[in-house]
């Protein structure tokens, strides 16, 4: 019998279609008459555009049209409802009013990309200036609100008796109370963001990178005015996201005007500067963690406050104590709090573990500080403190395995050898120190998810839902999962994805779209089956015209009953049907009762130069409980992927604002440093493979005709990135001596 597809090593369905530059990109799709458009930003942060002069570009080859603000050649509006959570909420090119530096205030467009580019090197703005707010430190602060998740941002729990936070962290044996700060850093996605907007009469089709399809085509319809049956987003390869294709941002919506106005179809790629002013950023961030502990570390309280930016654009509701500091380590007493500046910068936004990575940077540091103010190790301490049930919400976890995490992890790293005294191990030139954290992500329910599952006649599905791949590997967890439900090979079935015409899918964002998925392949299978023997038992031309479907069972593939075997295929073709198809129910209703949250143990080794201060990562390992896997090559590659961005945020990545005129100074990827491959060690990721019971509804007992193996999925997008830089700055510390609370740990910081 083949063994099921889930949780084995399967190649990339779409991987052939990469590497050969067969797979279209947004900017890669061609169209007849085909337009170029190219933005010009502002050079201020705050004011107004008081004039241009375009006479110059106008006067450029190629050019076609010189879109100035506000001259509302381009109308646009403001969406509604669900979707104004996902559009900006101004109106570029429609308003004189300039709200951050890097705004849209024209558009060329060209018959080439280099004309439209040239032309807008040509225009030049005049401007009434007012002095932006730029600083969290000092702007008015606003009370955050709830999270993403719809949680409170701000909590105070207290034993019985406690009449504070302040008086149950005084009443602690050990006390540490440490301070953070993270600049602006971003997602700096491979893919420019880049559209191509056709109209036919008043049909829209975008070609446009988009983390949530529905909500990107349903934002498109309201910015551009028109019915939401009107547009069709197509979103097939997209080269990252991290956040930063969460959003429809401005240009999207510019593209599609243009080629409206125009009567011709356009195209609309950014540059790299561009993308650092409006694609978003994770905002700029100040942290205050103070735990409460009696002398064996068990924690007594636990406070984390933080400060991050409010755009008047758009903004995240940045909360980095929820899913860290509120959901963590057990604690009678537990406060968190978040406050928000109001800013005139670019908008800020979601990236990869938007509050889970910088908060459990300052919880896990600050964890590894009581580490070493108890003398207990952090391994034995994180254990002393583990939570049976949620902090702030009191309700069990669906599953949670982090235990098992710490001492995996713990013995494939080596542990044991560790010096718990700073600068103990040197090695010539180097300082060599372990260090090591937490990793906690929510697994966020996704309401409204619908799978189709086809049967074809000539054996192989079509298995269809409008998510996207950002690259993490989507379309195969989508076909691994189809043919473990259908109990045939991956290569015989063909996964939809990327296109609003095809049943609504799982928003790739928030590490949900694999387990906000698998249940519904496996409804929508179930379903089919159900179909096909109604099929076989009805149709005059099948074997088991007039009897009962009860007589029939369905295995990998085939159905068998009374004496008779035949693949789906063939029972299609005897029946004169092209095939079958049938849609699983809307998926994502809560389980009441439970928290969901992956977890892992990061153990990290570092070697720091004792002269220059310079920082190398020198081992890794991971080990993560992320429920079921569905394709071990994917998911680890996923975890690599976070870990990397753990080690840019650790040492590398922050873009300066200059408080002054609000520009982000260094907007490049020449200035704007992410890891390269000399940066980042051969990283040992373990996942412990053990199915969430509840999350995705209850795991299959084998008595069902459909694959029930990818049941028990559970988020891991995000994962690897939060407590990594944690516990990179751990073993900084445990090397050299020098606790480093503002990442990125520069050299500067270390000599
Ligand atoms: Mo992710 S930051 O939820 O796209």
């Amino acid at each position: 019998m083949p063994r099921s597809p889930v949780g084995r090593e399967t190649d990339r369905v779409d991987g052939r279609l990469k590497v050969t530059g067969a797979a279209e990109y947004s900017g890669d799709y061609r169209a007849t008459d085909l337009a170029h458009a190219h933005l010009v930003t502002s050079t201020i942060a705050r004011g107004k555009v008081t004039g241009f002069d375009t006479a110059a570009a106008l006067a450029s080859p190629g050019v076609l049209r010189v879109y100035t603000a506000p001259d509302r050649r381009l109308p646009l509006y403001l969406a509604t409802g669900q979707a104004a959570g996902f559009t900006e909420n101004y109106l570029p090119l429609n308003t004189d009013m300039i709200h951050f530096h890097g705004q849209a205030i024209a558009m060329i467009v060209a018959e080439s990309p280099e004309q439209a580019r040239d032309a807008a090197a040509l225009v030049t703005a005049t401007y009434d200036t007012q002095p932006p707010r730029t600083s969290i430190a000092d702007e008015p602060r606003v009370p955050a609100g709830p999270t993403i998740s719809g949680a409170p941002s701000s909590l105070n729990i207290l034993a019985p008796g406690v009449g504070s936070i302040d008086a149950a962290l005084a009443a602690s044996d050990v006390v540490v109370e440490a301070d953070f700060h993270q600049n602006i850093q971003h997602q700096a996605a491979m893919e420019p963001h880049a559209v191509l907007a056709v109209w036919h009469g008043d049909r829209l089709t975008i070609h446009a990178g988009a983390q949530i399809p529905a909500a990107y085509a349903l934002g498109m319809a309201q910015r551009l005015g028109v019915l939401p049956q009107n547009v069709q987003l197509i979103t097939k390869y997209v080269g990252g996201g991290f956040g930063a294709r969460v959003v429809l941002w401005s240009d999207t919506p510019l593209a599609a005007a243009a080629a409206k106005e125009l009567g011709r179809p356009v195209r609309l790629v950014l540059t790299r500067e561009q993308m650092f002013t409006l694609t978003g950023h994770r905002s700029h961030l100040t942290q205050t963690v103070r735990l409460g502990a009696s002398r064996e570390g068990v924690l007594n309280a636990v406070s984390h406050r933080s400060v991050a930016e409010r755009p008047t654009t758009i903004a995240f509701t940045m909360t980095p104590a929820h899913s860290t500091s509120d959901a963590l380590y057990r604690t009678p007493n537990l406060h968190v709090d978040a406050q928000l500046a109001v800013l005139d910068i670019p908008g800020s936004r979601a990236m990869r573990g938007p509050n889970e990575a910088p908060g459990s940077f300052a919880l896990e540091t600050a964890m590894d500080e009581l580490a070493v103010a108890t003398g207990v190790d952090p391994v034995t301490l994180r254990l002393r403190n583990n939570a049976t049930t949620s902090p702030s919400t009191g309700l069990p976890w669906s599953s949670k395995h982090l235990e098992e995490c710490y001492r995996v992890g713990a013995e494939r790293f080596g542990w044991s050898a560790r010096s718990a005294m700073p600068r103990a191990r040197v090695d010539g030139q180097w300082l060599y120190g372990v260090g090591m954290a937490t990793a906690i992500y929510p697994a966020h329910r996704r309401l409204g998810v619908v799978v189709r599952v086809q049967l074809r006649n000539d054996d192989t599905a079509v298995v269809s839902t409008a998510t996207s791949d950002l690259g993490t590997g989507s379309w195969t967890m989508v076909a691994v999962t189809g043919a473990d439900a259908l109990g045939i090979p991956v290569q015989r079935v063909t996964p939809e994805i990327g296109d609003t015409v095809l049943p609504p899918g799982a928003p790739a964002v928030g590490s949900s779209g694999t387990h906000a998925t698998v249940p519904m392949v496996v409804d929508a299978a179930r379903n089919v089956i159900a179909e096909l023997k109604r099929v076989a038992v009805t149709a005059e031309r099948s074997p088991w015209h007039g009897a009962a479907v009860e007589d029939l069972r369905y295995e990998r593939g085939i159905l068998h009953g009374l004496g008779h075997s035949m693949t789906f295929g063939r029972l299609l073709t005897v029946t004169g049907s092209p095939g079958i198809y049938m849609e699983s129910a809307p998926g994502g209703q809560p389980v009441p009762g439970y928290v969901h949250h992956s977890f892992g143990a990061h153990f990290c080794e570092v070697r720091v130069n004792r002269f220059t201060g310079e920082t190398r990562v020198t081992r890794f390992t991971t080990v993560a409980d992320v429920g079921r896997v569905i394709n071990a090559k994917a998911a680890r590659s996923q975890l690599v992927g976070g870990v990397i961005f753990g080690i840019g945020h650790a040492l590398l990545e922050e873009n300066h604002l200059e408080l002054r005129t609000g520009r982000l100074a260094n907007s490049t990827l020449a200035d704007y440093l992410v890891p390269v491959n000399a940066d980042v060690p051969d990283i040992d990721v373990v996942m412990l493979d053990r199915p969430d019971p509840v999350l995705t509804g209850p795991l299959g007992d084998g008595s069902e005709d459909v694959g029930t193996q990818s049941l028990g999925a559970r988020g891991l997008g995000e994962i690897g990135t939060v407590g990594s830089a944690a516990a990179i700055g751990n073993a900084v510390y445990n090397a050299t001596g020098i606790r480093v609370r503002d990442v990125p740990i520069t050299l500067d910081k270390l000599i």
